[in-house]
């Protein structure tokens, strides 16, 4: 029997795994139940007591040398593997996510509106012909529909994709009653060919302030303390009529150009302003289309372009980088979120 042992000794010694599951078959075949360790162990009960003493150490160095055989191989795993780690390398730089352009600077928009008490109010994207027009006065065939070329669903030409969101404040003047102080940011889409100045979705946020007594002096006042806190306190605005058949009187508004302070440059077409946004006094009708006593209440709205503020802020000239999502380009706005 100890012959027979010294035999298997042997055997154990020179094997060689190369997979966990190899040593995994080799600890099942050597010290499994029924393995050759115990069937050893159940030869051993019939053996001649002189014996015993011998062959039960035998069995026993068997025992050990499968066990160190098994241990040796994790040891070894671990050590080659601890030997391709390097510690002089620099450490691996997991890129954090930042903030698009487009949300930062819709963040800052409503940051400083929040500050003077307006809510955000927000809307359908999909959206129907009489919130996104009717209601603000420009009924079927009127011309000023000419200016927002809509997305209609062929199917059903009374739903569009919203062209604005003022179509927000519509539905929020059915909700609420004055004094309202809100702005609507928002996705809108139109039907335009995509160019470094246009594409068929961009993103707007509008505002409105319905109480007693709001004027024009109001609006303009809103606007000034808007401008400077996005542009910086030296900003000034210029306001020059223009039509929305939303409002009545309504104005374009300019702020300084905050490349050459106003004083001419080649973005602002040397003109020392430069355009962002579109505002005015609520017309009476609007406001009687959504159930607000005109005679009691007056209000001014204002509309703008997220991508056209981004555009200024970031002296960005084509409009098209904010879509592309170039890693490049995102890289150098804001730290991460
Ligand atoms: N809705 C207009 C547009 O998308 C912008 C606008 C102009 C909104 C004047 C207003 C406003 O609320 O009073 O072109």
């Amino acid at each position: 029997m100890k012959q027979k042992i010294s035999k298997i000794i042997k055997e154990v010694d020179s094997f060689s795994f190369n997979s966990l599951e190899e040593v995994e078959e080799f600890r099942l075949k050597y010290l499994g139940k029924s393995g050759v360790l115990n069937s050893l162990f159940s030869d051993f009960k019939n053996i001649d007591a002189k014996e015993k003493k011998d062959v039960g150490q035998a069995i026993n160095n068997l025992k050990l040398t499968v066990k160190n055989k098994v241990s040796s191989f994790s040891t070894t795993k671990t050590m080659k593997k601890a030997s391709a780690i390097d510690l002089s390398k620099p450490i691996k730089n997991n890129n954090l996510g930042s903030k698009h352009p487009l949300s930062i600077v819709e963040s800052e928009i409503i940051r400083v509106f929040s500050s003077i008490g307006f809510n955000i109010s927000e809307g359908p994207e999909i959206e129907d012909d009489w919130h996104n027009f009717t209601a603000l006065n420009t009924p079927k065939e009127h011309p000023a529909r000419d200016m927002q070329d809509t997305f209609f669903i062929q199917s059903d030409p009374d739903i569009l994709l919203r062209s604005h969101t003022s179509s927000v404040q519509v539905r929020h003047m059915q909700k609420n009653k004055p004094p309202i102080r809100t702005i609507s940011p928002g996705r809108v889409y139109r039907n335009e060919a995509i160019s470094a100045r246009a594409h068929c979705l961009f993103h707007q946020v509008e505002g409105l302030y319905i109480d007693t007594n709001v004027t024009f002096a109001d609006l303009k006042q809103t606007l000034l303390f808007f401008a400077k806190e996005l542009f910086g306190e030296k900003t000034k605005i210029r306001l020059r009529p223009s039509y929305f058949p939303f409002t009545e009187p309504s104005a374009e508004v300019d702020v300084s150009c905050n490349i050459c302070s106003g004083k001419g440059c080649n973005v602002c077409k040397n003109t020392g302003y430069l355009e962002i946004l579109g505002c005015g006094m609520v017309d009476p009708k609007v406001l009687e289309n959504c159930g607000i006593d005109s005679k009691k209440y007056t209000g001014f709205a204002f509309g703008m372009g997220v991508e056209r503020i981004a555009m200024l802020k970031y002296h960005v000239s084509d409009l098209r980088l904010f879509y592309e999502n170039d890693i490049r380009f995102l890289n150098q706005f804001s730290p991460s979120i």
